[in-house]
């Protein structure tokens, strides 16, 4: 039987070894995440608080919301701290693990805030591993299918170096990442800082929020709302969508891993966007048409995760097929759409 490489020092040290609490005898190890407030580092802090680590979510609210975890009592356990990451970070206690999510990630996000995206890359990513080194925690960097651009190559392996425009719309995310993965490494390979990379491609759930542009979400509120389906191009560019709960158990076991280098997380089961369109209507048995708009510029042709090397090095692999993922997405997009329109 396959078994996933396993960490012998570091975080995985910190848990076998861990600092006990004299007033609870629970073992902690802990760890921060950058972007805490937002859609997947929310998650992430629930996984995390489940497997009993002690949390500080780090986020400054530009694309987050406290709502997103406000359902986490603040104390022993979990801590929010409202703090800009493109400034330098400190924390006053010992941290084994940072997990750095910080950064717009939804391209009406990027679009409207270009120069923050390109500082919370540049600078905020600076500042974490800066903290990594000076708490010897292991980073795990969030990076994108995006660094892929529009692909050549298909499906895409962590091998492949992209064909990305540094001057499009797009550029300001796609480069500050790859900027990001750059500097990640170069803190490994100059600084000796204990890092990872994960590749994240398409990711949906629950706490979307309906208006943030990406596919998903959008589908699910019009289709919600028996508004048209707005599909760009005539719906033939493919993505991959990866529910949640798989993309964070990625995530957890990549931080738990020994690897340095990059690995691809996301769902390789590819479908069409007019396919994605024609199934959340079905999911959701909405009325909606779907009606077709122009393609934004640099909008990729194809993507697809290579995940032989996630399965390879972490016994990794999604379980989460797309119409049970929209399923246990949908009651709290309801809700959304109901606060919405209060
Ligand atoms: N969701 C996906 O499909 C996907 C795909 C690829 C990569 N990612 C990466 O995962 C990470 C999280 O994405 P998400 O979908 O949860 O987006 P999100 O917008 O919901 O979360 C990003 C969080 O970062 C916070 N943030 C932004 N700038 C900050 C700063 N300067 N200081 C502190 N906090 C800051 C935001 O307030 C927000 O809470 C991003 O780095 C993104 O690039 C996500």
């Amino acid at each position: 039987m396959f078994k996933p490489k396993k960490r012998s020092y570091g975080f995985r040290k910190a848990i076998q070894e861990p600092s006990w609490r004299a007033s609870t005898l629970i073992p902690v190890a802990t760890a921060v995440v950058t972007g805490g407030a937002g859609f997947l580092g929310s998650h992430l802090c629930d996984y995390l608080l489940a497997q009993n680590h002690r949390v500080i979510a780090v986020d400054n609210l530009d694309t987050g919301s406290l709502q997103n975890v406000e359902h986490l009592e603040e104390g022993d356990t979990f801590t929010f701290i409202n703090h800009d990451l493109t400034k330098h970070i400190e924390i006053s206690e010992p941290v084994e693990v940072i997990f750095h999510a910080a950064s717009p990630a939804s391209p009406i996000d990027y679009a409207r805030l270009p120069l923050h995206t390109l500082k919370v890359g540049s600078y905020g990513t600076h500042n974490a591993l800066g903290l990594a080194k000076f708490k010897r925690a292991r980073l795990l960097l969030f990076s994108t299918s995006e660094v892929y651009g529009d692909p050549q190559v298909h499906p895409q392996p962590e091998t492949y170096w992209g064909n990305v425009n540094p001057i499009g719309p797009r550029g300001v995310y796609d480069e500050a990442k790859r900027y990001a993965e750059a500097l990640t490494m170069a803190y490994h390979r100059q600084q000796g800082v204990d890092t990872a990379i994960a590749r994240i491609f398409n990711t949906y759930g629950p706490r979307m929020r309906p208006h943030d542009g990406r596919a998903i979400p959008t589908f699910v509120r019009q289709a919600l709302e028996d508004k048209p389906l707005t599909v760009f191009g005539d719906g033939s560019q493919t993505r991959s969508f990866c529910y949640v709960d798989d993309m964070v158990r990625g995530l957890y076991a990549l931080a738990m891993s020994d690897e340095h280098l990059p690995v691809n997380l996301g769902n390789p089961t590819e479908l069409s966007l007019l396919e994605m369109a024609q199934t959340v209507i079905r999911v959701t048995s909405s009325k909606s048409e779907i009606v077709f708009e122009a393609l934004p510029v640099d909008d990729p042709q194809v993507r697809q995760p290579d995940i032989t090397r996630a399965h390879q090095v972490l016994g990794w692999k999604p379980e989460i097929g797309i119409e049970e993922g929209l399923r246990r997405m949908l009651p709290s997009t309801e809700r959304e759409a109901e606060s919405v329109h209060v």
